[in-house]
């Protein structure tokens, strides 16, 4: 008898990752092949050198993913895959690679929203209902809080109406030319820094959207005008400066509505520094995933598909990718 067990493939963007979860969302395996060291040398993702990877990434990323977890294919009861957003060469490997998966096993197949899947990181391996709540995605492309009531009632309630708070960290990243990927760089030089050039903060009141252009091109020009004399202090003052935005807009939310908690996912919410501010300033528990679980992985992949089949059911073998919402 087959295990109730469900793979899911994620290849969105530069990471290739296959992960294996039980029906009661415990992690078996979790695998994830970083292409970081090959776009590292044009400080950002090189889409053709990324799909190119991940064709050769995806087999054998699957294949450790089923022996860490101790199941052969003939065990999985579904495949869960990325189907949006993300760069549309890369995509397409993983829901190639899950169809071929799904029509050769006679299993089901769902796709999953990328975006969405990032706020099932935090319920994975977690006993506690995390609903209602609030979902925070700061990641290299998206900056969107969630209205979530239940984990198949999630409402998008604000975004970003330029730069995502990740894409802000790389392209600052690289005006002060402190390297890729951005994000770890800036919150490491911060750390021997301080915030003494008081950036600007864009409020858009009234709203719960973000911009964070104006505050790059204001780095921009102080480096432009040789006015930068530590990048140690530039990256604290630009790290505290968005910072402070992310904090009081979501605790503005969480204030609005009713919720127990607030979720902070994606690859931005590894930084310390912002995880510390919205603990100290947020009114409700914020959960975070560990590290791991906030970049890019496939459980997170795994537990926001089996939400999915739940509620939607599976999909069929025509599916296709949508590269951008
Ligand atoms: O969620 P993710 O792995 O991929 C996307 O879906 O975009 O997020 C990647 C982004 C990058 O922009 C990276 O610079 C940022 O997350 N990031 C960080 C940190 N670690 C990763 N930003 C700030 N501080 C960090 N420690
Ligand atoms: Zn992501």
């Amino acid at each position: 008898m087959r295990r109730p067990c469900l793979l899911a493939i994620e290849s969105s963007c530069d990471e290739t990752a296959a992960a294996v979860i039980a029906d009661n969302g415990q992690i078996l395996s979790s695998v994830i092949a970083s292409q970081q060291e090959l776009h590292a040398e044009f400080g950002g993702v090189v889409p053709e050198i990324a799909s190119r990877a991940h064709v050769g990434r995806i087999l054998p990323t699957i294949k450790s993913a089923l022996t860490q977890a101790k199941v052969s294919p003939s065990d999985l009861s579904a495949v869960a895959v990325t189907s949006e957003p993300g760069l549309v060469g890369s995509l397409l490997v993983g829901l190639t690679a899950a169809k071929t998966l799904a029509m050769s096993l006679n299993i089901p197949l769902v796709t999953v929203n990328h975006i969405d899947a990032h706020i099932y990181a935090c319920g994975l391996g977690r006993s506690g209902d995390v609903y209602p709540c609030v979902g925070f995605v700061v990641s290299g492309g998206h900056t969107n809080l969630y209205d979530c009531c239940s984990p198949t009632d999630l409402k998008m309630i604000g975004g970003t109406t330029d730069d995502a708070a990740g894409e802000a960290f790389d392209k600052a990243a690289r005006i002060l030319e402190l390297g890729y990927p951005g994000g770890p760089a800036i919150e490491h030089a911060a750390t021997n820094g301080s915030d003494t050039l008081n950036l600007p903060r864009a409020w858009l009141k009234g709203t719960n959207d973000f911009s964070f252009s104006g505050l790059k091109t204001a780095l921009m020009r102080l480096v432009d005008g040789g006015e930068i004399t530590s990048a140690e202090d530039a990256a604290a003052s630009f790290q505290s400066a968005l910072v402070n935005v992310l904090v009081r807009k979501t605790v503005a939310v969480a204030k609005k509505h009713r919720v127990n908690h607030v979720l902070l996912v994606g690859g931005v919410a590894s930084n310390r520094f912002l995880r510390r501010r919205l603990i100290e300033a947020s009114p409700v528990e914020v959960l975070i995933p560990d590290p791991v679980l906030c970049t890019d992985n496939a459980a997170m992949i795994a537990a926001c598909g089996y939400y999915r089949m739940q509620n939607r059911g599976a999909g069929g073998l025509y599916i296709d990718v949508y590269p951008s919402l």
